[in-house]
């Protein structure tokens, strides 16, 4: 069975969010550690560990297919999907991001 969705207020406007160079910021929301990506004026959100040895994805990038890339062995994830594009097999929890009219939320 699915699991419905709880849609969490995460951010008034994005700029608040302590994003790093590659536009990666780690928030705490619902008990979960969530990786935020900013792509131009949409965000992502994924689980903050990569599934395969739990490197924090904070420090890794996103390329120009809106992919994430793990900075430890580089596999690559569709933040669209948490597709596994490289193809080793695993799979990135992703979650559901909406700006609304009062602010950013995140569907955990
Ligand atoms: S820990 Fe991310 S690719 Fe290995």
């Amino acid at each position: 069975m699915i699991k419905p969705v709880t849609w969490h207020l995460f951010a008034l406007h994005l700029n608040e969010l302590e994003f790093n160079a590659e536009q990666l910021a780690e928030i705490k929301i619902a008990g979960k550690q969530l990786c935020i990506a900013r792509v131009g004026d949409k965000a992502f959100a994924c689980a903050a560990k990569c599934p395969h040895a739990a490197m924090s994805l904070v420090s890794g990038y996103v390329n120009v297919q809106n992919q994430i890339v793990c900075p430890l062995h580089r596999y690559k994830f569709s933040l669209e999907n948490g597709r596994n594009v490289s193809g080793e097999g695993y799979f990135l929890k992703t979650y559901p991001v909406e700006e609304r009219e009062d602010g950013w939320y995140v569907g955990v």
